[in-house]
């Protein structure tokens, strides 16, 4: 079976397998992150936006936002998204082509923000380094960088198991199977995804793979990327309560503010 690339095929059925995924209510989250580490921020650069969902609640609730993105696929949707809103929303909304870790998108921007485990997908450390050390340099000083990511512990404690998520709409049923792999020295777990894709109307079933390496990271390791970016923590917890985090805790959030 064909393996492409990573957002490749997937961006296709993205929307409709993350369908329950309450953005809103993520995009709150982090509006009340900003109020109270950067409050008064009007302008904001989202890494890894994909489908551009948080970057058009950024925009409604005011701020100027520019969201990059590796994969074409992804930015197509965040276009096609952006195109259902308000105007004055819309205007609001600029999409980047890019990889975040050799990433030049001016600013400075008040924030940065990188979620659903965007930086997670830099596994190697350079690639870590190097995502960190470009979001900082796009911060004005003060500004924050709000992130996401799997929490090492938890990972270690409880290591992703095999899962099949299957949704369908009018036009494809999807069913998407993931197999994890661990590797406990590098702090990756390397997700397989299987993909089968109905096309409704004729009945057809398309079928592809994608590899996704993830990194999981523990609190020391945030601490020290943060530097490398010119930034220290300021908040962390779990994501989408703030609370410390616990053993089933799969995904923190990380807030990094740039020294002035
Ligand atoms: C799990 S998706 C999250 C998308 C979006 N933030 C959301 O919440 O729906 C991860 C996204 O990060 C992007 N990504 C990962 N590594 C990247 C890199 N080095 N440069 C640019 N984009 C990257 C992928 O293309 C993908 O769209």
């Amino acid at each position: 079976m064909p393996e492409a690339a990573v957002f490749g095929e997937y961006a296709r059925t993205y929307a409709l397998l993350y369908a329950d995924k309450d953005y809103p209510a993520e995009a709150r989250f982090v509006l009340d992150l900003l109020a109270a580490h950067a409050p008064g921020a009007r302008t904001l650069l989202e890494l890894g936006c994909g489908g551009g969902r948080h970057a058009a609640l950024f925009a409604a609730a005011g701020l100027a936002v520019t969201g990059v993105d590796r994969s074409a696929g992804m930015l197509t949707r965040a276009r096609a998204h952006a195109a259902t809103l308000p105007p004055a929303v819309a205007a609001r909304l600029a999409w980047l082509r890019g990889d975040i870790r050799e990433l030049h998108a001016g600013g400075p921007y008040d924030a940065v923000t990188a979620l659903f485990h965007v930086m997670s997908y830099q596994t190697a450390e350079a690639d870590l380094r190097a995502a960190f050390a470009r979001a900082g340099a796009h911060l004005a000083p003060g500004g924050v960088f709000i992130f996401d990511c799997w929490h090492g512990p938890c990972v270690e404690a409880e290591p992703p198991e095999v899962r099949v998520r299957r949704a369908e709409d009018e036009a494809m049923r999807v069913t998407r199977i993931c197999e994890p792999h661990w590797d406990r020295a590098a702090h990756t777990v390397t997700v397989d995804y299987e993909f089968f894709v109905q096309d409704r109307a004729s009945g057809a079933i398309g079928t592809f793979c994608e590899r996704h390496p993830m990194r999981y990271l523990f609190a020391d390791e945030v601490r020290v990327l943060l530097a490398h970016g010119g930034m220290e923590p300021v908040a962390s917890g779990q994501w989408l309560t703030g609370a410390a985090p616990g053993p089933g805790t799969f995904s923190v959030f990380y807030v990094g503010r740039k020294v002035p």
